[in-house]
């Protein structure tokens, strides 16, 4: 398996591979799961040429405990690569391949988008992960980039980059891989011991109350139930719970009809930052 660690020999290898090719790029900060391979699986289906990124990119955090702690799991993580395909290109770079002794974000407006939920509660996380995401289009060039519903709010912002500022990419979204209690597959979840992995089941068994609740309770009353049930739970602080536009992610009170709405939600489920999101209609 080919794995780089230089973006200038990553480069130039593709550019030697011959055409014709499409090149489908998975970015991702590593310790990966059936969630990541997910999407590796779908490149590997519509490309002939798939990238990987694992590169844990600090502009991209705000809390420098959360960076330090981040899971940095390399070798089983190629391992698990090598089981999906062992064709993958691996791209793990060191930060300063990437930002060159100079770890800071550029500026982005990304229209409204970047100021909802994780960007009112994460100062400067999608400047973060907007510079990453485009100096990877910018190294890897791809025609496919794959990217999780889990972090819809990402996807959602990495499209309009990919428009606004480019390069141009198809940015494809692709569904959130649950464990079998339904609890979102996460990196950070492996942070979470037994007991708290089987209980913060109850962050998709509140979204899936509230998808069941939408449409016949009001917004608020949704809402406020939500609220309720993680105001009980020891160990558990619900940071926020929206109901959003899809399209322009803004908090609606009330539902106007042909819109497509969904749920959000971060909790921390001692001190782990955990978030998820459905759709409601
Ligand atoms: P990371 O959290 O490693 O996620 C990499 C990709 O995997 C993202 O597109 C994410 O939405 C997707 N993903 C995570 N959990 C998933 C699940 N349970 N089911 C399906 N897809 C899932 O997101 C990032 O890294 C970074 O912000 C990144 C885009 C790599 C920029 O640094």
């Amino acid at each position: 398996m080919l794995i780089f660690k230089r973006q200038a020999d990553l480069s130039t290898y593709l550019k030697s591979v011959s055409e014709p090719k499409s090149i489908g790029l998975v970015p991702t900060m590593g310790a990966l799961h059936q969630g990541h391979l997910s999407l590796l699986s779908e490149s590997l289906r519509h490309n002939s040429v798939t990238v990987i990124s694992i590169f844990v990119n600090p502009t991209q955090f705000n809390n420098a405990e959360d960076l330090a702690k981040y899971p940095r799991t390399i070798e089983t993580d190629i391992a698990k690569i090598k089981s999906v395909n062992s064709n993958i290109i691996v791209y793990n770079p060191a930060v300063d391949d990437i930002y060159n002794g100079n770890p800071t974000s550029e500026h982005f407006d990304f229209e409204g988008l970047e100021h909802q939920m994780e960007g009112k509660f994460r100062a400067g996380h999608f400047d973060g992960v907007g510079t990453i995401v485009k100096r990877l289009f910018e190294i890897v060039e791809p025609d496919n980039a794959y990217f999780g519903e889990k972090d819809f709010q990402q996807l959602q912002i990495v499209k309009k980059l990919s428009k606004k500022y480019g390069p141009p990419v198809n940015v494809i979204g692709c569904p959130i891989f649950r464990e079998d209690n339904g609890l979102a597959m996460s990196s950070r979840n492996e942070r979470l011991s037994y007991e708290e992995k089987e209980k913060a089941a109850i962050i998709f068994q509140t979204l899936t109350a509230a998808k069941m609740q939408f449409g016949i309770k009001s917004v608020k009353e949704v809402a406020a139930n939500v609220r309720n049930v993680f105001s009980e739970l020891p160990g558990f602080e619900l940071e926020y719970f929206e109901i959003a536009d899809e399209e322009t992610l803004e908090p609606i009170d009330h539902v106007v009809a042909n819109k497509k709405y969904r749920a959000f939600i971060a909790v921390f489920v001692n001190n782990i930052r955990l978030i998820d999101t459905i759709s409601l209609n």
